[in-house]
Order: C-alpha cells, then sequence, then structure tokens
C-alpha cells in the first residue's frame, strides 16, 4: 500500500516594511480603485537592503522546524527566481543557517514563479520512495518591477516553508497532477537585469489559457468536476488574477459550490492583498490565507492548486485537508508578522528600493541590526555575500 505524504508544516515570512497602494496611486497620479478593485492590490511588502530570498526562507523555515525535523531531514529544495548567486544555490546558505546536518542534499531550482511546485513533487515523490524520510521545499522571491512600471503596482516579497513527510498533519498531495510548458515571451529577467521585463497583458493571458486547458486535462483524466472541488489555491501575481481564471469556468458548478467557491476564493487572496506578488511562494501563501481565514473548511476537504510561472508553465493538482489541520496552519503567526510591519511613505519606499547592495565588486555594510532575531543579509567583503544568524545563536 502506498504511504499518503504530503505537507506536514507550513511557515510564512515577509519582510517588516509594508506601502500603502493607495498613497502609491496618488503619487504616481492613478485611480487609487485601480489598484485595490480593478488589480486587487491593498498593499505591498517593502524589502530592505537586508533582506533577501535567503533571510526570508530561513525566516518562514525557522518558524516550523524542530531539531527532530532537522535530524529527518534528507534534502532541502530552495526554489526562486531572484537567486543571490549564479551558481551557489540559496539552498547551501540557508542549511547553514537553519544549522541543518552536513548529510543532506541541497539544491536551488528556477522556472519564473512554478519552480516550488516542481520543488514540492519532488519532494513527494521522494518521501514517498522513503517514507521515514523528510524534505523542507522553500519557495522565496522578490517581486520587482521597477517605479513608475505598469508592475510597480503588483510588487511584493515573501517566502513560504513547507516541511514534506509520510502522513503529514496538514494535506495530502494526490498523484493527479497536470501539466504543460510552452516557449512564451511574456516576462523574462536577463541575467545582468535586476527587474523583470514583462508583457504584462500577454502573460494575463496565457495564466487563463493555460488555466482553462488544464482544468480541461485533469477533469478528462479524473473524472472529476468542479463541484468535488472545495476550494482553489491559485499563483497570485495580483488578486484579480485569479477571478479572472476561475471566472471561465466557475458557471460548471451547481449555484451553491459557487458561491462557496467565491468566499474561498477571497480567503485564500486575503494576504496576497497585504503582501504583493511572491512569485514561487505566492501558490503556497495563498493555501496559507485560505487555511487561515475561512473557519468553514472540514478534513476530507480537496483543494485545486493551480500554479504559474512565466516563460511558461503551469501545473495543476489537488490535495485534501487531514484531520486536525487547524492545528498546522500558524495562522496567528502570520497575522502577527503582517500587523507588526512598519508602514513606509511613497518616498521613503523609493529611497530603500534603490538602496539594494547589487555590487559585489564593493565592500559594503547593510542595514542589518545587530540586535535583530531574524537572519540578516550583513553585506558584501571580498565579493562574498555574508549573512548574520539570529542573535541567540551569534
Ligand atoms: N476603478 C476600478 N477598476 C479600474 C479602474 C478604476 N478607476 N481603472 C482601471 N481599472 C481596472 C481595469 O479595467 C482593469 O481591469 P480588467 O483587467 O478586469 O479589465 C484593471 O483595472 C487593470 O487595468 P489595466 O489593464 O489598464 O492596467 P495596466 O495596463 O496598468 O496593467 C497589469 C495591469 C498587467 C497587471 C500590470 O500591473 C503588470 O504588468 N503586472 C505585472 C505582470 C503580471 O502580474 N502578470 C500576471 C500574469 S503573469 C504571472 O502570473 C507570473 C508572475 O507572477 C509575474
Amino acid at each position: 500500500m502506498t504511504v499518503a505524504v504530503g505537507i506536514d508544516k507550513i511557515g510564512f515570512d515577509t519582510p517588516g516594511l509594508v506601502l500603502d497602494l493607495v498613497s502609491l496611486a496618488k503619487q504616481r497620479g492613478d485611480e487609487p480603485d485601480k489598484y485595490t478593485i480593478g488589480i486587487g492590490q491593498d498593499q505591498q511588502a517593502v524589502v530592505p537592503n537586508y533582506e533577501d530570498v535567503v533571510t526570508m526562507g530561513v525566516n518562514a523555515a525557522q518558524s516550523i522546524l524542530t531539531d527532530a525535523d532537522r535530524q529527518d531531514l534528507d534534502m532541502l529544495i530552495f526554489a526562486t527566481e531572484s537567486g543571490v548567486d549564479n551558481s551557489k544555490s540559496a539552498a547551501v546558505f540557508a542549511q547553514q543557517l537553519l544549522d541543518l546536518p552536513v548529510n543532506i542534499r541541497t539544491i536551488e531550482l528556477k522556472q519564473a514563479c512554478y519552480a516550488g511546485t516542481y520543488g514540492l513533487m519532488q519532494a513527494r515523490d521522494y518521501v514517498t520512495l522513503h517514507p521515514d524520510r523528510k524534505v523542507l521545499v522553500i519557495a522565496a522571491d522578490i517581486a520587482r518591477y521597477g517605479l513608475a512600471t505598469p508592475g510597480e503596482v503588483t510588487q511584493g516579497a515573501g517566502a513560504v516553508a513547507m516541511l514534506v513527510a509520510a502522513n503529514p498533519r496538514l494535506a495530502v498531495i494526490h498523484d493527479d497532477s497536470v501539466f504543460m510548458s510552452q516557449d512564451t515571451p511574456d516576462f523574462w529577467r536577463p541575467i545582468d537585469r535586476s527587474q523583470a521585463l514583462v508583457d504584462g497583458h500577454l502573460s494575463t493571458d496565457v495564466y487563463k489559457a493555460m488555466f482553462a486547458k488544464l482544468w480541461q486535462r485533469y477533469q478528462d483524466q479524473t473524472g472529476l468536476d468542479l463541484n468535488q472541488i472545495d476550494g482553489w489555491a491559485f499563483h497570485l501575481p495580483y488578486t484579480k488574477m485569479a477571478k479572472k481564471a476561475l471566472d471561465q469556468v466557475i458557471d460548471q458548478a451547481d449555484d451553491r459550490h459557487q458561491d462557496l467557491l467565491k468566499q474561498r476564493l477571497a480567503a485564500s487572496q486575503a494576504y496576497s492583498r497585504r503582501v504583493g506578488n511572491t512569485y514561487t511562494a505566492s501558490v503556497y501563501m495563498s493555501l496559507l490565507s485560505l487555511l487561515a481565514n475561512d473557519d468553514s473548511l472540514q478534513a476530507g476537504d480537496r483543494l485545486g492548486i493551480f500554479s504559474y510561472g512565466s516563460g511558461a508553465e503551469a501545473e495543476l493538482f489537488s490535495l485534501s485537508l487531514v484531520p486536525g489541520f487547524e492545528d498546522q496552519g500558524p495562522k496567528t503567526a502570520v497575522n502577527r508578522i503582517l500587523d507588526r510591519r512598519q508602514l513606509v511613505s511613497v518616498p521613503e519606499y523609493e529611497r530603500i528600493f534603490s538602496s539594494q547592495l547589487l555590487d559585489s565588486t564593493v565592500n559594503s555594510r547593510s542595514a542589518a541590526s545587530p540586535r535583530s532575531l531574524r537572519a540578516q543579509f550583513w553585506g558584501w567583503q571580498d565579493g562574498q555575500r555574508l549573512y548574520q544568524v539570529p542573535k541567540d545563536e551569534l
């Protein structure tokens, strides 16, 4: 008999600074309703120069890992499209900062916003073969389009860490994936650039088309219909995107089920409205948001997951919540992280945006605080990227 494998624990992190998008709209000469209703974003994470994907990923993982988990780990998979080195993987930096054993595999994965899902599937397959072992999957990204660009309103940053194990306490991942890849010039970032190039309207169209195709293929393959999917977590480049995708098929469900799916879609969008796009982490932040913000979910509910990465690649699969799942979603911890953030003005955000330490040839020090309890990027020294581990481990 095949053992049930899935997400045992899930953790989250985002920087401690936040920008109000009504203020940004006014500064840019746009209607605030375009941002908050038309696009569906209220706030976005602002990334100080002591945060990067490694620090956010480590802080997310730190919140869920126990010493026993560390001993059971065989692999750390780090998915990101905003990596800090063209050669060394973010997973190796994270391994050291998380104090993980030496005898593990560490690897970084890239395919735009999709790579976290590939990592999750690799983890699921590995644990299915080795049910007494665990895999840590970290998805972390910084969405950076540039000041006063059309994509600016959809920026954001964050990380999700998932511990994959046999007999998971949160959700079992079903072996029902459908996927597709198709070379498309909708969004990319050449190796010499720190900001993405994007054809935003094309990317929206490709996302919608891939969801419609994969949903049809999923139904053909599994025999399930929309009434049998109890909620969705979508990749959320901006929250309206999920509505555009689901609207294509929502009338396949009964009226009452349509209402339930809409209610749960709003729950899945709540964190994204406050954080912005987190690329690889986004679809799993959406899952976390659904778990935290909809009290009607029950054990046994089957949730559809739609993962999209520009370029382009997409995967649709489902997972089922297990008894006791309510105790595993870190609702209080996530709300505390979001509520404690410091609001910055538009000029402060613009200054912070331009203060990133992107030049490895100059020895430099970030604005990291020696007293912080978070992992932080400390600065460059002789071309090496230095990190500070939390104070109690110094
Ligand atoms: N009140 C209410 N709504 C308003 C409004 C107002 N005053 N003014 C405009 N709107 C509505 C528009 O009608 C439009 O709604 P619909 O999309 O439903 O038609 C919406 O606000 C956006 O308006 P525009 O299309 O004119 O906005 P834009 O041209 O500035 O671009 C964007 C919006 C394409 C999302 C842009 O922000 C962008 O390029 N973002 C980055 C790319 C992206 O997020 N792509 C998504 C798919 S790609 C992906 O998923 C991978 C990834 O993470 C990048």
